[in-house]
């Protein structure tokens, strides 16, 4: 099968779904890799780098989306209303990217229309065997270490304890709410940058991840017993206990000079941690960075993609961290692509890939396929009836 590689299109995007050193990855599995001339530029990487590594060149996204039997992208599906390769992409074709289904189920359904198989990677389940394909977890990464390196540039404070000639300075005080993925790499770039870290999270299964980052675990008077799924995963509580703990977070937020917010619900709009008054109780000239800006936002004063300033706080509202560092996370990226495509490989044909729906991985990813919405978490946000479901697929998500 041939295996293209296009440029992104969505404003700002400087990631690339597939880099030169993982291309030996795909071609000893016998498939062929086509990338979009030009497609690495942004995130540092040169035509002649993907050549190397055995690639061949197109001259334009058409002849990409012609000859590719798999279509590897970073977003896709309407995630950039400008560019629609719904007149691209041939019912017989596979495209393996990210493109938001909880979110934008509407793209999902109407790349349906299209009769070709979508694998939303934002879908791989989190067990085990599928860590070494997990997107959000490897974005995550990369999100939650650039996020503390915006509050340290914006930041009128250096971060670490220095004693000098001139006195001592105290060094800077990290909150870290939600130590998730990003959360705990937030953790571990405040730390080694040299700030005193605490960090805080519902399920208290993290309280030894934390301390083992550096990073103190901050406890609330609060029962979160019941805060953790089946899945490992934070489950929504109910107003009541985000009421107090927003009161008593408040405290801590006060006292910090960087608070990172990274708390996630999976399908469900972002819990409001901050409120606008906890913001005016922070000392002026602090930062918070609200890593789910785009999804509603922990700080009730974040704008996506947007730096205000209140009460002499700045608040940085940033979607697309991962893009800011483009080469690592394409790296990243490029790697989960690979072990999600290793994974279906058909052992009959070499250089192919077989769709075994009684697989995990394959059947929670799989998004569309044949004219369908396939996955019913999201035929429950479209409202569609749902479609039997196999044990391994998920509750439909609610809307
Ligand atoms: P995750 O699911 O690994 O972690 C989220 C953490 O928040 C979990 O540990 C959960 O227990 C915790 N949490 C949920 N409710 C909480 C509450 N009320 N108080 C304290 N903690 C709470 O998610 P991950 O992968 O670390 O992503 C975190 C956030 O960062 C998500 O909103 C994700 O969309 C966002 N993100 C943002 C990027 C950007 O560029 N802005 C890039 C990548 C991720």
């Amino acid at each position: 099968m041939k295996v293209a590689v296009v440029k992104e299109t969505y404003p700002g995007e400087q990631r690339v779904a597939m880099v030169p050193a993982i291309i030996p990855a795909l071609t000893k599995n016998g498939f062929e890799v086509l990338v979009e001339r030009d497609a690495g530029i942004a995130a540092g990487v040169t035509n002649e780098q993907y050549e190397e590594k055995g690639a061949t060149l197109v001259d334009s996204r058409d002849e990409a989306f012609k000859q590719g039997d798999i279509v590897l992208q970073v977003r896709s599906c309407g995630m950039d209303p400008d560019c629609d390769d719904s007149s691209r992409v041939r019912p017989e074709q596979i495209i393996v990217a990210m493109c938001d289904p909880l979110g934008q189920a509407i793209g999902v359904r109407d790349f349906a229309e299209t009769k070709a198989t979508l694998f939303a990677l934002e879908m791989i389940p989190r067990i085990t065997r599928a860590q070494s394909m997990d997107v959000l977890s490897s974005m995550a990464t990369v999100a939650g270490y650039r996020a503390v390196l915006l509050a340290a540039s914006e930041l009128p404070k250096m971060f670490p304890l220095m004693m000098t000639a001139a006195g001592t300075l105290a060094p800077a005080r990290a909150f870290v709410i939600g130590a998730g993925v990003a959360g705990l790499q937030a953790i571990a770039t405040a730390k080694r940058l040299g700030a005193v870290v605490q960090a805080y999270d519902v399920r208290p299964a993290v309280r030894e991840q934390v301390e083992s980052l550096g990073g103190k675990f901050v406890e609330l008077e609060l029962d979160a017993g019941k805060s953790e799924d089946k899945g490992g995963y934070a489950k929504e509580m109910d107003e009541a206990f985000y009421e107090k703990q927003r009161a008593l977070m408040a405290e801590i937020v006060a006292e910090s000079d960087v608070v990172i917010t990274t708390a996630a619900i999976p399908g469900r709009q972002s819990p409001l941690l901050i409120t606008a008054d906890a913001v005016a109780g922070m000392q002026p000239g602090s930062v918070i960075v609200d890593l789910a800006a785009e999804r509603g936002g922990n700080c009730e004063l974040s704008e996506p993609d947007q730096t205000v300033v209140k009460h002499g706080v700045t608040i940085i509202g940033p979607t697309n961290l991962p893009s800011e560092i483009p080469y690592h996370a394409s790296q990243m990226y490029a790697k989960n692509i690979a072990n999600f495509l290793q994974n279906m490989l058909d052992e009959e044909n070499e250089g192919c890939v077989k769709i075994n729906l009684e697989d995990e991985i394959v059947c929670g990813t799989l998004a569309a396929r044949d004219g369908e919405v396939t996955c019913n978490r999201i035929r429950g946000i479209l409202d569609m009836p749902l479609i039997e479901t196999p044990e391994t697929q998920e509750e439909p998500a609610p809307k």
